[in-house]
């Protein structure tokens, strides 16, 4: 679907969110896919669905704040109105992050505020954690960090790995990320002064989704 809002999707890897994305009928027009990483099968994903696709490869730069300000110029050159993270596993400068402020999200597999970092699904079986989840959250400069709009969540299975409970996390990210994309395309969600706002009113925590 073609829409006035223009949104533009940084990746690192297979790109399964993206293609949740490409395959949902969102109210939005994804005008470009960013990879920091020669391989990802993301970038064939976008190339298949006739999506313009860059290549920007941070091994090339010697710092952070370098690669962020290019990575920014080429951004800006689709007049983004939303910047989507999908798997994009780079830490982002304080600039970059200000620069997108309101229009900056991200999707991590655990139920935000608890496990932030890497190896979520590991963390949260070592913990004998009962459930599990993934949240859709306004980015801010803390790693993980800002205001989480919108969260899967659903119980650890007895019988669950790392494996399945990580295939069974990603499935309802597929739901959950279109879903809050589409309602911040419709001017459903925005965040002001750093607070998130659904349908005009202040959240005072996520909408929570339940799965089993
Ligand atoms: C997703 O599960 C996403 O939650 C996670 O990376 C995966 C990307 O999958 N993101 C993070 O861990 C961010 N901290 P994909 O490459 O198949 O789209």
């Amino acid at each position: 679907m073609s829409t006035n809002y223009r949104i533009v999707v940084l990746l690192s890897g297979s790109g399964t969110t993206l293609q949740s994305m490409i395959d949902t009928e969102l109210p939005a027009n994804i005008c470009a896919v960013i990879s920091n990483k020669p391989n990802a099968m993301g970038l064939a994903r976008a190339e298949e669905a006739s999506i313009p696709t860059h290549l920007l490869d941070h091994t090339l730069y010697s710092s952070r704040e370098a690669f962020d300000f290019d990575l920014q110029g080429l951004i800006d050159q689709y007049q983004a109105d939303l910047v989507v993270l999908a798997g994009f596993m780079r830490i982002l400068s304080d600039g970059f992050v200000n620069h997108y402020s309101g229009r900056l999200i991200n999707i991590h597999p655990s139920l935000l505020p608890n496990y932030k970092g890497m190896h979520t699904h590991q963390r949260v079986m070592d913990e004998g954690e009962p459930l599990h989840g993934s949240s859709v959250h306004f980015v801010n400069s803390e790693l993980d960090g800002g205001p989480v709009v919108l969260q899967a969540r659903l119980p650890v299975l007895p019988s669950d790995t790392v494996e399945s409970l990580e295939l069974r996390i990603k499935t309802k990210e597929h739901l959950i990320y279109p879903t809050a994309i589409t309602w911040l395309a419709e001017g459903r969600i925005e965040l002001k002064d750093n607070e998130v706002y659904m349908d005009g009113k202040k959240m005072t925590g996520p909408v929570v989704m339940d799965y089993m």
